[in-house]
């Protein structure tokens, strides 16, 4: 059987990923694909519904993304949002023009027709709109359901085809109540049963794995982070030992890594890990190398390679098991002026199965962050690890400004250790998306009892986001801060001075190389 599914088709908005959250809020399962997917697919997923996201172009744009018209004849329930509004009325024969006013924020809304995906509703609510190009002309067929003061068609809908479009944004909080629209359009129109929960995707993952992998064996890194953990899991569930975890420690992780991940998942999940020592080989590759980019494809090299050599030793294993995650996946920015420029290169585990020659499994590749924090509780993983703030692939080595040495790693580590053990302490782990420290490669003078020293200065970097593409500096309260400052000098040798990194994403990044 076939889970229920709410397939998103993806033209660019900022709230596809949200839209796709909502859905599996209302406990229906939502999968995000490009707009161009193919019929073929689409049938494979057999979706009860899908829904057209928004997005930055104009339909009569060169090269804007249009789906495939056939979609409105499979008979499936539509709802186009902003620019898929836009787009079902351009290819049912409507007219789209240039709004003679933008539409932005929040827009009182007049609902002409509160039947269906209006059911329930008041006549008057506020929404949120953000669009240039509006409605002209609606396709044959179809009616306008709402106005707005500068639309006639802020929402439309075909109930024989049922086919809908709203000129808003339903999945956003500023439309107070998008979300019983979007349920509506779940249960009233798409006649969804709403039964979907993490435990059903974990065992359904499960029982794919087990079909997929049968009595072959699979091979997983493991870095101790939640997706990784997750996933290996997920896999030891489905098929026992025959996963078979490499943890490689490259000398760049945090104070203890190791041992931990060997006590939560040795002994308490009873993996089969191979751990690899590896701290001299990096040490040694990253000797006089300043350059963050340098830094970071020597480091993806480098895990490429001591992996590749471990992996080799089971040979019987076929699979390769990433926790890849939805925001890994996304490339629907092509069709909207190339892809994005790199910014930094990203190591993961990206580059191995072509080395290995091995199958991948992706069981995560649909989910967000939060959401593998979710399925970590119903695994039973521990808070400190289904809670753990994101680690970047190069771990302290993009947080070692300049040249890495043991030394410098060394002192990193205990500050880091102090601030996320006083971050805790104090509750604000959860509030905050990462919290870090950084080593300066300068020297700043200080007076340590009568005498003069000459040491080094930390950042500490904690920031709120949501998905890591923005954030904001956290405002962490200054006695926290105090308390982390007074540690951090009174306990590490080396450094002196300690200051607060208060830069936003964008301009600045999160890791500061
Ligand atoms: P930036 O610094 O680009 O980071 O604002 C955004 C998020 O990504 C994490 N990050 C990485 N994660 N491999 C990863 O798996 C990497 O190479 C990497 N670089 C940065 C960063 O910690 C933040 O959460």
């Amino acid at each position: 059987m076939s889970r229920e599914t709410i397939l998103i088709l993806d033209f660019g908005s900022q709230y596809t990923q949200l839209i796709a959250r909502r859905v599996r809020e209302l406990k229906v399962f939502s999968q995000i694909a490009p707009f161009n997917i193919s019929l073929k697919e689409i049938k494979t997923i057999n979706p009860k519904g899908i829904i057209l996201s928004g997005g930055p172009a104009s339909v009569y744009d060169k090269g804007a993304p249009h789906p495939h018209k056939e979609i409105f004849k499979l008979g499936v329930p539509i709802l186009g949002i902003c620019y898929g509004l836009q787009v079902i009325a351009y290819q049912l024969g409507g007219k789209v023009k240039r709004g003679a006013r933008r539409e932005y924020g929040h827009t009182p809304l007049n609902l002409t027709n509160t039947n269906d995906l209006f059911k329930g509703l008041p006549k008057k609510i506020t929404c949120w709109m953000s669009h240039g190009d509006c409605l002209g002309r609606l396709p044959v067929g179809f009616k306008a359901i709402a106005r707005s003061k500068n639309s006639r068609f802020a929402s439309i809908f075909n109930t024989k085809k049922k086919i809908f479009g709203v000129q808003f944004h339903p999945e956003v909080a500023h439309t107070p109540l998008g979300k019983n629209i979007l349920s509506n359009f779940l249960f009233r129109v798409c006649r969804c049963q709403g039964d979907w929960q993490y435990s059903a995707f974990v065992k359904e993952a499960i029982e794919k794995i087990r079909s997929q992998v049968k009595d072959q064996e699979v091979i997983c890194a493991l870095s101790g982070g939640v997706d990784s953990s997750v996933l290996a899991v997920i896999l030891n569930r489905a098929i026992g030992m025959q996963v078979k975890c490499i943890f490689v420690d490259n000398g760049l992780l945090r104070k203890d890594e190791a041992k931990k991940v060997k006590e939560t998942f040795t002994d308490n999940f009873n993996l089969d890990i191979d751990f690899v020592d590896a701290r001299k080989i990096f040490l040694e590759k990253l000797k006089n190398v300043t350059d963050p980019e340098a830094k970071r494809k020597i480091i993806g090299y480098e895990f490429i390679n001591v992996f590749t050599r471990e992996a080799k030793k089971f040979k019987n294993a076929l699979f390769l098991a990433q926790g890849t995650l939805y925001p890994d996946v996304i490339e629907s920015v092509s069709a909207f002026g190339g892809p994005s420029a790199r910014i930094k290169t990203h190591h993961n585990v990206g580059g191995l199965p072509e080395n290995l020659k091995l199958k991948l499994i992706e069981p995560l590749r649909e989910l967000f962050k939060d959401e593998v924090r979710e399925i970590a509780k119903v695994l039973a993983l521990p808070e400190h690890i289904a809670g753990r703030h994101p680690f970047p692939g190069p771990g302290l080595a993009v947080r070692i400004i300049g040249e890495v040495t043991e030394e410098r790693l060394d002192i990193l580590r205990e500050v880091d250790d102090i601030v996320v053990e006083e971050i805790k302490k104090a509750g604000e782990y959860q509030n905050i998306w990462q919290a870090f420290a950084v080593l300066l490669p300068i020297k700043s003078v200080g007076v340590m009892g009568d005498k003069r020293s000459y040491e080094n200065v930390v950042a500490i970097r904690c920031v709120t986001s949501l998905d890591g593409m923005t954030a904001d500096w956290a405002k962490v309260p200054y006695k926290l801060l105090g308390l982390i400052s007074n540690r951090i000098i009174n306990e590490v040798r080396g450094v002196n001075r300690v200051v607060y990194d208060i830069s936003s994403k964008p301009p600045a990044t999160i890791e500061w190389e």
